[in-house]
């Protein structure tokens, strides 16, 4: 039995790739390569010492779809293929509804041909748009999302919903990620964004590589102890465990299950800086500029239900999240592209 991992070779999805291959799971991994490179999959064999099936196509593909659900015994999906970058979204809209949206149907619709009734989907916190009460917890109300990509995800877990309803031989899980970073400890897999980063800590590490000037700091005015915005980082090796615990879990569990993966943990973006001038022991220059429009001032899980029902907490704390971070930044300069 294997299991088929949709954007396997991104960030997220080659960190979890080595957790089930650690786990001794046998995986088969589709992506199309739009904001990864295969060399992730390259280093992921190295880490682990184990052979990673990989198919280069698009979750909107149904002939690559079939073909893996026909030549291999896939038990369950992990549903990573998607695209990220929140101000993109606002400037494609439909790109991004197309790929996210009616990438997910394409997939789930192809799943049930084949009998193949598990599937994990990765969800974001920015589904609870500003959040009515924290710590959030899962029964939050959801929807109010401000940019096409949050409202995607929104979106799928709707569909999804209403596609366990229709078809109860299905398991979904919708995981809500809080704000994922760090690396592999081997420093050989990390994050590796196109351009100039748009999230913290990947500009923080640009910035200490020196390949960018300094930090902007995006508002000191919100109503938070420093006034700069507060969020959930959680170390990506943790995420990918995260997965492993719901397939464990929920592996033929029928129904729609929702958990928040966090740390429980905030964080301002003062506390991230000096952290990792700490931790590594680098100056990183910053200033103040205008608040990011669509930001909030505090985000932060109640990572309770997951901690109950997956036996799954965080093990890395910020210390490591900056050191990984720095590792793999370091020796990977420009990223895959050495
Ligand atoms: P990533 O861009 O590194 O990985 C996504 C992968 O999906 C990439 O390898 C990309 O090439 C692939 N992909 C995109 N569209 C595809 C398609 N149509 N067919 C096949 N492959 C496709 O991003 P990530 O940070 O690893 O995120 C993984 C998932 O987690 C995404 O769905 C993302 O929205 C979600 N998520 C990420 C964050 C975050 O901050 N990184 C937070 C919450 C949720
Ligand atoms: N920030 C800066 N300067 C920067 C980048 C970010 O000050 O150059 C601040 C932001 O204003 C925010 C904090 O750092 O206060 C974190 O910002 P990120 O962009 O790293 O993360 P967000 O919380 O805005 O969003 C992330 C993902 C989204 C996801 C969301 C919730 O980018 O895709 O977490 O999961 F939806």
């Amino acid at each position: 039995m294997a299991i088929l991992i949709t954007g396997g070779a991104g960030y997220i999805g080659s960190h979890t790739v080595v957790e089930l291959l650690n786990a001794n799971k046998e995986i088969v991994v589709l992506d199309n390569l739009s904001n990864s490179s295969k060399i992730s999959l390259e280093r992921v064999e190295k880490i682990t010492g184990k052979t990673v099936t990989f198919y280069e196509g698009d979750i909107l593909d149904r002939t690559i779809l079939q073909k893996i659900f026909s030549q291999h015994n896939i038990e369950s999906v992990i549903h990573f293929a998607g695209l990220k970058a929140v101000g993109e979204s606002v400037r494609k809209p439909l790109h991004y509804y197309q790929n996210n949206i009616t990438g997910s149907i394409t997939l789930v619709e192809e799943m049930l041909k084949a009998n193949v009734n598990n599937l994990v989907f990765s969800s974001s916190a920015t589904v609870y748009g500003d959040p009515e009460i924290i710590p959030i917890t899962e029964d939050c109300k959801v929807g109010g999302t401000t940019n096409p990509y949050g409202t995607s995800k929104f979106m799928v877990e709707r569909i999804l919903e209403d596609t366990v309803n229709a078809y109860p031989q299905l398991s979904v899980v919708i995981l809500r990620y809080f704000n994922p970073v760090g690396a592999h400890k081997s420093g050989l897999i990390g994050e590796d964004p196109n351009g100039i980063p748009n999230n913290l800590l990947p500009y923080i590490s640009q910035v200490a590589v020196g390949k960018l000037p300094e930090l902007s700091i995006f508002g000191n005015d919100y109503n938070t102890p420093d006034g700069t915005g507060v969020r959930d980082y959680i170390h990506v090796v943790d995420l990918a465990i995260g997965h492993l615990k719901a397939l464990e879990k929920h592996q033929d569990d029928r129904g729609y299950h929702v958990y928040n993966l966090g740390t429980g943990i905030g964080y301002s973006v003062l506390d991230m800086v000096k952290a990792f001038e700490k931790v590594n022991n680098i100056k990183v220059p910053y200033k103040f500029v205008e608040r990011r429009a669509g930001d909030i001032a505090t985000c932060y899980s109640d990572p309770q239900k997951a901690f109950e029902k997956l036996g799954w907490k965080t093990e890395h704390n910020l210390e490591q999240m900056m050191q990984d971070t720095w590792n793999w930044q370091k020796n990977n300069p420009n990223g895959y592209q050495n």
